[in-house]
């Protein structure tokens, strides 16, 4: 029996290139031609189904796939069986309510009563219901951003990433209604095998999240400087500290995450360190 781990991932959008780069970084290698809509694994336990993302939570949820890569966005509208198993955080985007760039705007309770198109029906009645108010909500499945300039509804309630769709559609986004990021969703029952292959998997993505957020940092400074540098690094364990030929002088080795990244190199300088090489880690086994 085929006990491979199918994971889907969206075929073409927003996601598929960051799904498609995160899946390499974690070494599974796959043929990914175009047109094609599966495709097996050559080196890991594994296939791929490339699906349009709004039907990746509903295939997981029946069984079709075990897990998928998806916005969290669509998760949350299409309210199925899933559970979101890894935050990805990549493809971060926001669910917005956006309006003709010149009709006046004063604020939230603008939304009371008037037309709102969407694709995002649940997201935004839950949104409006929490607001106490009540709009006009028209469901439609793709090029929302065109509704009101013809005449179809007075707002669009769609996702934003760059922002250049409401942009050239003469729209300006006015509330933000949900936050959303990619995120690995998985189906309720996995038997034992596949649960294995799936812990395998987020091992290797934790392992390339873990080394895109972090640098490696190498410096040299007096022996007098080195407990002020070591207190400012904090490093996996600790800090490796050597000598150099140079007598008096050691190199000191860490990693750095890259959220205080600044901060750390000048508090670093003004310890007393030099020669500040700061590298990219390729992967990182906690
Ligand atoms: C969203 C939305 C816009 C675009 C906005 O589509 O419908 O078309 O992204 O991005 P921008 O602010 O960078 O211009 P999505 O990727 O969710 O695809 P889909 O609606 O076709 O599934
Ligand atoms: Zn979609």
């Amino acid at each position: 029996m085929n006990s491979n781990l199918r994971i889907a991932i969206q075929k073409s959008g927003r996601l598929s290139e960051d799904s498609l780069s995160l899946i390499k970084e974690c070494g599974i290698q796959f043929y990914n031609g175009t047109g094609k809509l599966k495709s097996e694994s050559s080196n890991f336990p594994a296939e791929f189904l490339f699906l349009r993302d709004d039907d990746i939570p509903g295939y997981v949820a029946d069984g079709v796939a075990d897990v998928g890569i998806v916005g969290e966005n669509v998760v949350v509208e299409k309210n199925k069986e899933v559970t979101v198993a890894h935050r990805l955080g990549f493809s971060k985007c926001r669910l917005s309510v956006a309006v003709d760039r010149s009709r006046d705007y004063h604020g939230i309770s603008d939304l009371q009563g008037i037309s709102i198109a969407t694709s995002y029906p649940r997201l935004l009645s839950g949104y409006l219901e929490k607001n106490g108010l009540r709009a006009d909500i028209h469901e439609i499945s793709g090029s929302v951003e065109i509704a009101p300039s013809i005449g179809l509804s007075d707002a669009v309630c769609d996702i934003v990433s760059s922002g250049s769709t409401l942009m050239s559609n003469g729209l300006k986004e006015v509330e933000v209604i949900f936050r959303s990021e990619a995120v690995l969703i998985a189906g309720q029952k996995l038997d034992a095998g596949r649960q294995g292959i799936l812990d395998k998997l987020l091992f290797r993505i934790k392992s390339v999240q873990a080394a895109r957020n972090n640098k490696y940092i190498l410096l040299n400074a007096p022996n007098t400087a080195i407990q002020a540098i070591t207190d400012i690094l904090p490093g996996m364990k600790s800090p490796t500290v050597v000598p150099l030929a140079e007598p008096g002088w050691s190199s000191v080795h860490s990693v750095i995450n890259e959220n205080d990244f600044w901060n750390i190199i000048d508090s670093l300088r003004e310890a007393g360190a030099q020669g500040i090489l700061v590298v990219p880690i390729e992967k990182m086994i906690l």
